[in-house]
């Protein structure tokens, strides 16, 4: 599990800034409560699909990784999203003591998605 350092408390890492992303890259296919579609998965539902516990570096590696392609659910790919990979970075805190930097946006997006776990 990782835990944010500061980060959490800034208006540019909240699940509501996450919300607004979310509602301008994301709905088109993910829906607008994130339930998904036919191909496309249940953002609701990735802490129950990964036994429970929300798996944050994972999904925080999913967003990250947009334009290397990464498919870990489907056959269908994800769009690329380059443009949230620019910005301001913030470093992410792992158990093991590293730190990573992250760009703020996807914090956002993955704070909003722990935010709507079942
Ligand atoms: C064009 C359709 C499309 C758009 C737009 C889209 N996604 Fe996806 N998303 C998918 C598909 C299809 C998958 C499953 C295949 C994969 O993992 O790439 C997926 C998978 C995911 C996963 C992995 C789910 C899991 O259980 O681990 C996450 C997290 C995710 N999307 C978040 C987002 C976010 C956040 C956005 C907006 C920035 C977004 N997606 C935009 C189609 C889309």
């Amino acid at each position: 599990m990782l835990v944010l350092s500061g980060a959490a408390c800034s208006p540019w890492t909240s699940p509501q800034a996450g919300r607004n992303i979310y509602a301008q890259n994301c709905v088109s296919c993910h829906g607008d409560d994130g339930r998904g579609g036919a191909q496309v998965p249940d953002l609701t539902g990735i802490a129950a699909r990964a036994g429970g516990t929300y798996p944050q570096r994972r999904v925080l590696d999913k967003l990250d990784g947009y334009a290397r392609g990464a498919v870990i659910y489907t056959d269908v790919e994800m769009p690329n999203f380059g443009d949230l990979l620019t910005g301001r970075l913030t470093r992410v805190q792992t158990d093991q003591g590293l730190s990573r930097p992250f760009p703020e946006q996807i914090i956002a997006l993955d704070a909003y998605l722990q935010s709507i776990q079942r």
